[in-house]
């Protein structure tokens, strides 16, 4: 881990090569291997990019993983935390008492306008979800949300089995038509299978930017 980032806010800080993320109760381990968030941050070498007071979009929040070190590093913003399976959000449940800015919402991802209350005017979009269809699913509520920036997690063999290399590919080729900025990060490493895609900015018409 780059040592700049040592210190590199009052929520995050790397421990021992670990980064860590600073809870309610106290300063934990954010783990690579259990969470895609964080192996991301790690392959990418980006600095965390989210502001304390930002407004988060998750989807597939599953048990809340995840979710809770996103919630410690926004604590003036808030995480609407989307999960469609019950059992998962009956765990979420339990992590949304420690938390006060997050909004578990059980429902699915495919239908954007249901969460709308709890997302609206949100900044960051989060995607971690492993469904055949899961690059629709992340451009429709792009689409309806219009975050600055988001973090697509592709699970290629969610997609097809056979040739994960080639899906991952023509994922990004899909996400280049639409957006300026697709930046492609291999976290196979810590994730098997799985590849992470940092967007910004849609293009406009003609594929221009909308920058002057
Ligand atoms: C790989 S797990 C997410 C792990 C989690 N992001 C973490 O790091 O702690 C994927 C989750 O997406 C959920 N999911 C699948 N399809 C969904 C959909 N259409 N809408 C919402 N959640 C969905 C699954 O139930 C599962 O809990």
């Amino acid at each position: 881990m780059d040592r700049r980032r040592r210190g590199v806010s009052e929520w995050l800080r790397t421990r021992r090569g670990r980064l860590q993320t600073c809870s309610p109760s106290g300063w934990r381990d954010w783990n690579q291997y259990r969470s895609k968030l964080v192996a991301w941050l790690h392959a990418s070498k980006r600095e965390w990019p989210l502001e304390p007071d930002a407004s988060v979009l998750y989807l597939g929040a599953a048990e809340g993983t995840t979710v809770s070190h996103v919630c410690d590093l926004c604590p003036r913003g808030r995480v609407a935390a989307i999960e469609v399976s019950p059992t998962a959000m009956a765990e979420l449940l339990i992590v949304a008492k420690r938390y006060q800015n997050l909004l578990p919402v059980l429902t699915d991802a495919h239908f954007p306008a249901r969460y709308q209350p709890q997302a609206e005017g949100c900044d960051f979009l989060y995607q971690d979800i492993a469904q055949r269809d899961q690059l629709a699913i992340f451009l429709r509520n792009w689409d309806f949300y219009q975050p600055r920036q988001g973090l697509l997690i592709l699970k290629a063999p969610g997609i097809d089995t056979r040739t994960p290399g080639a899906v991952l590919d023509k994922a990004e080729l899909e996400l280049c038509k639409t957006f300026a900025t697709v930046e492609r990060s291999d976290i196979s490493r810590w994730a098997k299978g799985h590849a992470a895609f940092w967007i910004e900015e849609p293009l406009g018409e003609n594929g221009a930017t909308g920058e002057n």
